[in-house]
């Protein structure tokens, strides 16, 4: 199983400003390694609330690539995707997955969207674990995770990311931004998660770094 963070940040590591506003925080030469990145996994992980504010397609866009598509898989106990979004009316042509935790929605589904239905404690939001494993099963047991900060949150609280590419902008958001890590309720340095980073590239004003867990 190899689970991948992907943040694209402002130095002060937020991803939109408090309006929600994230595009684009980083320059096109960073979206482009975005995408190659993305060809390299099974699928790329959002959760709702970023389908709800970008409405992204989340495909491979490069010029010249006419490689496989990764699936798209939104965390979404509630269902909320719209049938209209980006990702439900191209779900017929590229996979596309929403993790419930309630009876499947008709209309997700019969826009061609594949409703995985997880209990999760007490009705609420699926186990995360589970949810991996649900979709390893699917055949997608390398993931892309593209945000937003609570879903980073919750992968890295649970122990689950192997590696973080980092794209850095030169500009600040301040303290209302958006973070791009949510809560991770550490009480000690000892016990935050720890990367070693593996490398570091300049792609135009941005960098772009790269983390392995340890
Ligand atoms: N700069 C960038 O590259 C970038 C990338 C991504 C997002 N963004 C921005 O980030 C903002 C959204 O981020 P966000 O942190 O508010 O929301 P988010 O992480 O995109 O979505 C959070 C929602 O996902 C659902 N969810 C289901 N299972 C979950 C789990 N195990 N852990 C966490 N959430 C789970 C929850 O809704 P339910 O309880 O209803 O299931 C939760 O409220 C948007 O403004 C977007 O534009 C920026």
């Amino acid at each position: 199983m190899g689970i991948t963070l992907k943040l694209a940040t402002s130095l002060d590591g937020r991803i939109a400003t408090a309006s929600g506003e994230s595009r684009w925080i980083t320059g096109p030469a960073a979206r482009e390694q975005t995408h190659r990145l993305r060809a390299t996994h099974h699928a790329v992980v959002i959760g709702i609330e970023t389908a709800l504010a970008d409405d992204p397609e989340l495909t491979v866009r490069l010029p010249g690539y006419d490689g496989r598509q990764p699936a798209r898989v939104v965390l979404d106990s509630r269902q909320r995707l719209p049938a209209n979004s980006r990702l439900a009316v191209t779900a017929r042509d590229i996979p596309t997955f929403v993790i419930a935790s309630g009876e499947a929605d008709p209309a997700l589904v019969a826009a061609g969207v594949h409703v995985l239905t997880l209990p999760g404690p007490d009705g609420g939001r699926p186990d995360l674990g589970t949810a991996v494993q649900a979709l390893a099963q699917e055949g997608l047991s390398s993931l892309f995770v593209e945000g937003g900060g609570q879903v980073a949150a919750s992968f890295l609280r649970a122990g689950l990311v192997r590696a973080v590419e980092w794209f850095r902008a030169p500009i600040l958001l301040g303290d209302e931004g958006r973070p791009a890590v949510g809560s991770l309720a550490v009480a000690a340095l000892a016990a935050a998660p720890h990367f070693r980073r593996v490398e570091v590239n300049e792609l135009g004003p941005d960098l772009w770094e790269r983390y392995a867990r340890v």
